[in-house]
């Protein structure tokens, strides 16, 4: 089997475990942190797997799983930011070409940030994915991680 295609299948197997734990609560804290373990133990190539959730106009951190990040992001700079501001999500191959880019870890190398909207179309955070490769993350891992947190 092809890399996308063995990619997408073990998204597929995610993506309907979480729909299987989410008949458990619809708490938001515990959905938010069964989706940043999962994805963070099955998928080799995330280095730092959570949230940051709009509070009082600040980015603060969520659920999250890898090395200590940084509680609160430096308003409007950086690549969480950006996903907040456009309402879409932001690949980045290299996170050093980044202009604001904030490290809350050095060993980082490239990002995926996907928003969160409420029935509103509020944005009220964003999934944020970390990877210590260059270049790791694809249209395969946008679409997938956009059907994950649909089912928050
Ligand atoms: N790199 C992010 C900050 C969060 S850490 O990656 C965990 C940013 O530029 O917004």
């Amino acid at each position: 089997m092809d890399k996308t295609r063995s990619l997408a299948k073990r998204y597929q197997r995610i993506h309907a475990q979480l729909a299987e734990l989410f008949l458990k609560t619809k708490n938001k804290t515990s959905r938010l942190a069964s989706i940043a373990a999962l994805l963070h133990h099955k998928m080799p190539h995330f280095f730092w797997t959570g949230f940051y959730l709009l509070s009082e106009g600040e980015l603060v951190v969520g659920p999250y799983q890898g090395s200590l990040a940084c509680p609160v992001l430096e308003k409007h700079k950086g690549v969480c930011w950006a996903g907040i501001l456009r309402r879409q999500p932001v690949i980045v191959p290299d996170v050093h070409q980044f202009p604001g880019h904030i490290a809350c870890d050095s060993r980082s190398n490239s990002e995926i940030v996907i928003p969160l909207f409420d029935e509103k179309g509020e944005v009220w955070g964003v999934l944020d994915v970390d990877s210590r490769a260059f270049d790791a993350f694809t249209e395969i891992d946008r679409e997938w991680l956009e059907k994950i947190v649909a089912l928050i």
